[in-house]
């Protein structure tokens, strides 16, 4: 199994220089960069979209994990493919028709996520389980950057990696919201594969030190 990967999130990062974001963080310790794609409508903010996106996959060195908090994510699934995205994770809450978006991500060549919102419980994906090859489980009310861990969720990540388990899934369990150096490690400890950190990273006076300091306590 490979080793906890890391996410710094683009929405914590310099949108005015994201030539320069995406550059630093070129051999850091960042696994995936982590891009937040917001609607105004399945939440009540307004991010980046498609081309931002596309531009930021022209420097950056790492594969693009795509967080869609939009309505309908089922119309605009090649065209994220299109931008870049290595991986789509759509909202349970947002898909009356989950599985045949997560066949449809599989089919572009993507790898397939799916984010539950916080009182989402974990039991939902049970059917989808064997599908998915990402569980995005959120830690905050999406939305928004730099906002508290919600602590239930690390029951939910020990939950959600039984379940995985037992219907024999090798799908990748990934924590965002509120994520840093005192949760970090608890949440590997109960199943977590993938940290999402922006404010953390971000905020931080040097944010590669910040990933290679995270990185050196998860592997401690
Ligand atoms: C929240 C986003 C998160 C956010 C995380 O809606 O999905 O990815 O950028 O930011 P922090 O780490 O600051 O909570
Ligand atoms: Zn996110």
């Amino acid at each position: 199994r490979i080793a906890p990967l890391l996410a710094p999130s683009m929405l914590a990062a310099d949108f005015a220089n994201l030539q320069a974001e995406a550059e630093r963080l070129a051999g850091s310790a960042a696994d995936w960069l982590h891009c937040d794609i917001m609607d105004g409508r399945f939440v009540p903010n307004i991010s980046f979209g498609l081309p931002v996106l596309q531009a930021l996959r022209r420097h950056a060195q790492q594969p693009l994990d795509v967080h869609l908090m939009i309505e309908e994510p089922q119309h605009y699934l090649e065209a994220f493919r299109d931008a870049g995205a290595a991986n789509i994770t759509v909202h349970y809450e947002a898909c009356t028709h989950l599985h045949r978006v997560i066949e449809q991500i599989k089919k572009l060549g993507c790898r397939a996520g799916v984010a539950l919102n916080p009182h989402t419980p974990a039991w939902v994906l049970q059917d989808v389980a064997a599908d998915v090859d990402l569980v995005c489980v959120m830690s905050v009310n999406p939305g928004f950057g730099g906002q508290a861990f919600i602590p239930n969720t690390l029951k939910k990540v020990a939950e959600l990696k039984e379940l995985l388990v037992d219907a024999g899934s090798d799908a990748l369990i990934e924590i965002d919201g509120g994520v840093n150096q005192d949760n970090a490690l608890p949440l590997i400890e109960a199943g977590a594969d993938v940290l999402v950190a922006g404010s953390f990273v971000f905020s931080s006076p040097d944010p590669v030190a910040t990933l290679a300091e995270l990185r050196a306590q998860l592997s401690a």
